[in-house]
Order: structure tokens, then C-alpha cells, then sequence
């Protein structure tokens, strides 16, 4: 099988950006001004039930039925400082530490989530602020994107029923930036540690979620408008109540 050989660590030969002096890119993919933002709940201030870890990890498995009822402004904040969280700007304010691993700290990730129901939110596309724990107001004016993710997700049903989708992308250079050509199996690793917190996150809130990599590239990269070469969608995740 030929994509074998992108399982191994490759024979580094160039010096990375980062060897050559160059600046590092931001932690953040970086937002105008006049954006609208929406105020999470502080991770201190949060109630979630405090089901043991050992709870949540037996009882974790992949949903795919959810209730028609909303989440909570309370349980989004929570499942989104779950999975992208920063706790810390380090080594200058140059990289964060979050809830999750990933390597070099460098952390090449957006969350982009698709609402259907939550408490307080207007349906449509926002993207997670972790640096700031705020949500970006991308677009709420197209009505109802159920069918559309569910058309971008080659017909998966259930995509369409959840109250928030996650979807993740990549910035890769922040992390080519390190580790250049080094930089693939770190990106792929990286977002299966997010997708996992998911999944934990939600089994302590009583809802559900599904990892999906079974999707169309190019309609996904255009459903959240990126151009599919500095940034790349790569995995998501329908969230629901349970
Ligand atoms: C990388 C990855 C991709 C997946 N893609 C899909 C998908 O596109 N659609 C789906 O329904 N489930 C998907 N799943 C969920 C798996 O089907 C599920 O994890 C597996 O059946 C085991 O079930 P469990 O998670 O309940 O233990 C995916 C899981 C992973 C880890």
C-alpha cells in the first residue's frame, strides 16, 4: 500500500522556518476588529456534573442519536474549554498550554461550530476564540445548515440532527513552521486528542458524539470558508443531548 510510507517519520533534510530565524505565525487564526463576539462561561465558574473520570471513560462511545432539545451557553463553554481550553500563554505568549496535548505547544487548530440549537445562539457557522474563550459570529443568516453538513458528510443522517456540530481545521504552517515536513503525523495525532476530550466532555454533561472523517473535502472546506491549503478541515463531530 503506497500511503504506508506517511506513516513513518520522515528523513528531515531542510532547516524548518523556525531554524532559519524566521517570526513565528500566531497562536490564532486572527479576526477583524469590528467581529462579533459572543462571552462563554469562564472555565472557573462552570457547573458540570462531576461524573468520575473512570465513569467517563466506560461510558464513552461513539452517539448517534440525539433529543431535540438545546445545550446550555454553560455546557458549549464547557465542551469547547474541554477540547481547545488554553490554560496558559507560554514561552513568552509565543505558544499556549491547553486542555489537550500537541506537539511543540503550537497547537495548529480551529474549532469551527455549526449551531443548530443552543441556548442564547442564533443558529449558523462561529468559530472558537480559545485565547479569548469567546465565539467569532461568522454567518447566521443562512436559516437552517442541517441538510447542507449532512450533504457535506456523504449523507450521514444523524450529522443533521445534533444541536452543534465541531469541526476542526488546521492551520499547517504553524506547525510546519517547527517541524517542517516532520509536521504531518503531529496534526493528525493532535486532533484525535481534541475529538477524545469530546467525547469525554460529553458523557459528564449527558450528551453524545460521533468522530466523522467520512465527509467531502472540498464541500467542507468550503462550508466553513477556508481555501482548503492554509487551512484544511479535518474531522468532526455532531454533539446532542442524550
Ligand atoms: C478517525 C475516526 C473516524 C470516524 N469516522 C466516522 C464517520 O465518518 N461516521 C461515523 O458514523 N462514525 C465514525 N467514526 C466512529 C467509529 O465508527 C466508532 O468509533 C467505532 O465504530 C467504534 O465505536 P465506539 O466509538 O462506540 O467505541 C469514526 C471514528 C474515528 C476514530
Amino acid at each position: 500500500m503506497a500511503y504506508r510510507k506517511y506513516l513513518k517519520n520522515p528523513v528531515l533534510e531542510d532547516e524548518t522556518d523556525q531554524m532559519k530565524g524566521l517570526p513565528i505565525p500566531p497562536i490564532q487564526k486572527p479576526y477583524t476588529e469590528d467581529a462579533g463576539l459572543i462571552d462563554l462561561i469562564p472555565h472557573e465558574s462552570l457547573k458540570v456534573d462531576d461524573i468520575s473520570l473512570f465513569q467517563a471513560i466506560n461510558n464513552r462511545e461513539s452517539r448517534r442519536k440525539y433529543l431535540d432539545v438545546e445545550l446550555t451557553l454553560e455546557e458549549i463553554s464547557f465542551l469547547l474549554w474541554a477540547t481547545q481550553g488554553v490554560k496558559e500563554l507560554a514561552r513568552g505568549g509565543l505558544v499556549t498550554k491547553r486542555t489537550v496535548p500537541s506537539g511543540g505547544a503550537m497547537h495548529p487548530y480551529e474549532t469551527y461550530l455549526l449551531v443548530k440549537t443552543i441556548e442564547g445562539l442564533e443558529p449558523g457557522l462561529y468559530r472558537y476564540l480559545a485565547i479569548e474563550h469567546k465565539l467569532l459570529i461568522l454567518d447566521t443568516n443562512k436559516s437552517d445548515l442541517s441538510e447542507e453538513i449532512v450533504d457535506v458528510c456523504h449523507g450521514q443522517a444523524f450529522i443533521g440532527k445534533a444541536a452543534v456540530v465541531f469541526i476542526w481545521a488546521t492551520r499547517p504552517y504553524r506547525l510546519e513552521y517547527r517541524y517542517g515536513e516532520d509536521s504531518l503525523k503531529d496534526i493528525l495525532m493532535g486532533v484525535g486528542h481534541i475529538c477524545q476530550n469530546l467525547y469525554l466532555a460529553c458523557e459528564a454533561i449527558g450528551a453524545g458524539t460521533c468522530a466523522v472523517v467520512a465527509y467531502d473535502q472540498d464541500k467542507l472546506d468550503k462550508f466553513i470558508g477556508v481555501d482548503g491549503e492554509n487551512e484544511i478541515a479535518l474531522y468532526l463531530a455532531p454533539v446532542g443531548k442524550i
